[in-house]
């Protein structure tokens, strides 16, 4: 059975169970900005699992794509993947666990055709938070598995969620298939890595919330939210040992082998797996950038790069590789079609980026693997990994890996403070978040923040002094500005401030703050929210001869730093009170 077949039985399945098919969300979270990515099918479902009536009604399935990336160390071996698809049905306060358990052994036993003998479970063994699932292990021994293939353990194997630090979560039952391999030791069992047990599906039973003081809330109503891994079940069903020999991945494995001047199983799957994530990253609206999702698909791509040399592949094949690439999976995504140009060329674009970089840096690599040679260590200077990322592009595990191959290593920890040291905010908040950790500001909020002020002093010049602002809210991709203002910005108007901005930003403009009391603040002119919050000294930045305004920041230190300022809105956000919203291209 291919993937694609796969998928459709599973939804048809669930159908006939009465859930609703409803489309995969985008790969990037809507409406939440801890995560940089969804990392699981319930991630789009978190209003609906707290209690918000969804349209779909109370049972609902879908695929749902998804990216992981901290795991990207792994991809390499047999089953790691960065882009996966997950399969999901979901029951929002209306079945619980026996039907979850019945339909699920239905689906693989039946439709599936999966021996029973070859299925194990787990279930939750229970602590302080919440009891032992006794109720899930008898449903599973009602269905027909025997006591022996019934595991019980812990949080750490079988509690799912929450996502984020809050919000629903629950004890799980998790599915193995038993590939029939030795087992690795008396004590092996599902939750051993050797690779006899391979987790096909999980069942987790949200029925807590776990609230922002790390307390377990019951929720008001019983959830069920399932994922079952689309690639690796494919891989079962095909009895392949082995993820990249499935249909998905094999003629780009195939392609690889044939271009290769030197063989290595492992970059081929490293490419297998990041050009498909990238692919569907840039479908999904991501561009190569130094913050956030774009870095992340920076390094995808990078690495992609830095593997094709190393197999002796001339980087321009990126492009036929990529198309093959697109070809062999626009039957699961027929968006790609149409943006396929878009796709390829953004590839290329970054290729040729990094390829220009890549030369100098391995120049710059081999002085320091030779330095290190002479003086009897194994270890990288920290400032040469350092140098090699901020002038040269090398996301650190390319550092890490060229070392690597060479028997050096690097030190991550003094790397880390490098790069806490020089405050490089942004690339290092992306690469917090790729380990899973959070990011507060970076490169891109920083510069709106800044054009903000900007905005809020061309706005008084233009409209007139009445104009203070209500509202203000920024994100890596645009600025949100509300202030008191009667009526309607003309267009004419608009155009002024936005060209007094622009003027502003390419006189190059230096931004100065300085610490003083408040009573100091309004005596210079500063402009801004003279309210008791803001304490009794307070910061005013001022920028050039043009504005100055008491904030918290941080900006940016030259106003060059914006690009361009494009207003895209203006419109009513209440009374007496309007909003404009602005985007910088830079
Ligand atoms: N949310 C569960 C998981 O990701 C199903 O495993």
């Amino acid at each position: 059975m291919k993937a694609i077949e796969l998928r459709e039985k599973y939804l048809n399945f669930f159908k006939s169970k009465g859930h609703t098919i409803i489309p995969s969300s985008s790969l990037i979270p809507e409406n939440d900005p801890s995560v940089l990515f969804t990392t699981a099918g319930m991630h789009p479902l978190v209003p609906y699992l707290l209690g918000e009536a969804h349209p779909g009604g109370k049972r609902l399935t879908d695929y749902q794509k998804c990216l992981r990336t901290d795991d990207i160390e792994e991809v390499g071996d047999t089953g790691h993947l960065t882009y996966f698809e997950m399969m999901g049905n979901w029951s929002l306060g209306d079945y619980f666990k026996q039907e979850s358990i019945n339909m699920s052994y239905e689906f693989l036993t039946k439709e599936l055709g999966i021996p029973s003998e070859k299925i194990s479970v787990t279930c939750f063994e229970g602590d302080k938070d919440c009891p032992r699932d006794s109720e899930a292990a008898e449903i599973w021994e009602k269905v027909g598995i025997p006591k022996e293939r019934i595991y019980f353990f812990g949080k750490k194997e079988n509690w799912w969620g929450p996502a984020g630090t809050h919000g629903p979560c629950g004890p799980d039952t998790e599915i193995f298939y038993d590939t029939g391999k030795e087992k690795c030791s008396d004590n092996c069992n599902p939750a051993c890595n050797c690779g006899k047990y391979l987790e096909i599906w999980n069942n987790v039973f949200m029925q807590y919330n776990k609230t922002e003081d790390g307390k377990y809330e019951e929720l008001k109503q019983k959830n069920v939210d399932t994922g079952l891994g689309l690639e690796r079940t494919t891989m079962i069903l095909q009895g392949k040992e082995n993820v990249f020999e499935i249909e998905i991945f094999k003629p780009i494995i195939d392609k690889l082998d044939s271009l290769a001047l030197n063989k290595n199983n492992e970059s081929y799957r490293i490419i297998a797996d990041h050009l498909r994530a990238s692919i569907m990253l840039i479908l999904d609206g991501v561009k190569p950038s130094n913050i956030e999702q774009g870095y992340i698909l920076r390094r995808l791509v990078r690495r992609v790069i830095r593997h094709l040399r190393k197999l002796g592949i001339d980087t321009n094949e990126l492009r036929n590789i990529a198309k093959l690439n697109i070809d062999t999976i626009k039957n699961m995504y027929p968006e790609l079609e149409k943006k396929q140009n878009e796709i390829l060329n953004t590839l290329e674009e970054e290729k040729n980026k990094f390829i220009k970089t890549l030369e100098n840096g391995e120049k710059e690599f081999e002085k320091a693997i030779n330095k290190a040679k002479q003086e009897g260590k194994d270890v990288i200077d920290a400032s040469t990994v350092f140098k090699l990322y901020e002038t040269y592009g090398f996301p650190t595990e390319i550092t890490e890996e060229l070392a690597k191959e060479q028997g050096f290593k690097i030190n991550n920890e003094e790397v880390e403070k490098l790069y806490k040291e020089h405050q490089e905010k942004s690339r290092v908040g992306a690469e917090q978040k790729f380990k899973g950790g959070l990011a507060e500001r970076n490169e891109e909020t920083i510069c709106y923040h800044t054009a903000t002020h900007l905005l809020h002093k061309a706005l008084r010049i233009v409209l007139g002094d009445h104009v203070a602002q209500k509202g203000s809210n920024i994100t890596t991709e645009r600025l949100r500005f509300d202030f008191s203002h009667p009526q309607k910005v003309t267009p004419e108007e608009l155009k002024k401030v936005e060209d007094i901005v622009n003027e502003q930003i390419q006189r190059d403009l230096p931004v100065v703050c300085e610490e003083m009391t408040l009573e100091e603040a309004k005596k210079s002119g500063a402009i801004g929210l003279f309210e008791n919050k803001y304490g009794e000294r307070v910061k005013v930045y001022t920028i050039g001869d043009f504005s100055k305004e008491i904030c918290g920041g941080p900006h940016v230190e030259h106003t060059a730093q914006l690009g361009k300022f494009v207003i895209k809105k203006e419109e009513a956000s209440s009374a007496g009170v309007r909003r404009i919203k602005a985007i910088l291209i830079r």
